[in-house]
């Protein structure tokens, strides 16, 4: 994405960023009421997390298979979101908004507990070298910051073209397994045929050839 090109989207009311997170008002205060970024009169829909959502594909083919669901996207690349968030407007998704922020962050200071019923998190960062595992999003201390913001039987569902990835992900859940149920995955509506997610990373790695794993955890009872 070039310069030029962002230059001419427009992140319209869909696009949020630390403006509107400081509007929430004293940082302390939190957590915050997020259902206020959505129309008065679609407030109370269950709501969905997606986390690295990129050029916002799976949110773009997502949103309409459940208009009465809300969605909110997370990415920290800004080129990324304000191209996902113009994007998003430009197709009228009303129960979709597009956060720049980084995952961890938003989760930790914005998010209160017990809101979303599904957290997706697909093709995140594989940093494959071993000095930079560290920074991979998936570890076990995340995992349990994710299961405090998702409703009682709420679910995170991880898929990945990264066969170390997906081992290191199996090893992390294991250590969650006091609080999470592994399940099988399933793919959303809104994948083509043959597609795991048909977000916009799949679609680059089908080409190549890649294998792509995938799984749920599922918050327990
Ligand atoms: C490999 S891309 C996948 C994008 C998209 N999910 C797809 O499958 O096409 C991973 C994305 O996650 C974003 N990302 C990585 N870590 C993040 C974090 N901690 N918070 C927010 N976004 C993050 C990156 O900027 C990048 O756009």
């Amino acid at each position: 994405m070039t310069a030029k090109t962002a230059i001419n989207l427009d992140i319209g009311h869909i696009g949020k960023d630390q403006t509107h997170l400081d509007a929430f008002g004293p940082f302390d205060a939190g957590p915050y009421d997020l259902t206020t970024w959505f129309d008065q009169a679609t407030r109370d829909r269950p709501l969905e997390l997606e986390i690295g959502s990129g050029k916002g594909t799976f949110l773009v083919n997502q949103s309409p298979e459940h208009p009465d669901i809300n969605y909110i996207g997370i990415e920290y690349a800004k080129a990324y979101w304000r191209h996902a968030a113009d994007r998003l407007r430009r197709h009228a998704r009303e129960n979709v908004r597009m956060v720049h922020a980084e995952a961890g962050y938003f989760l930790r200071n914005y998010v209160a507990d017990g809101i979303f019923q599904q957290v997706h998190i697909y093709f995140p960062d594989p940093w494959p070298k071993a000095r930079h595992n560290k920074r991979r999003l998936v570890q076990a201390p995340f995992l349990r910051d994710v299961h405090r913001i998702l409703t009682p039987t709420g679910q995170i569902r991880l898929a990945t073209d990264h066969l170390d990835y997906f081992a290191w992900m199996e090893d992390h859940a294991a250590q969650v397994s006091d609080i999470f149920d592994r399940l099988e995955f399933v793919s959303p509506e809104s994948a083509g045929e043959g597609e795991l997610v048909g977000t916009n990373f799949e679609r680059k790695y089908r080409r190549e050839g890649r294998p792509f794993n995938a799984m749920i955890l599922r918050k327990k009872p």
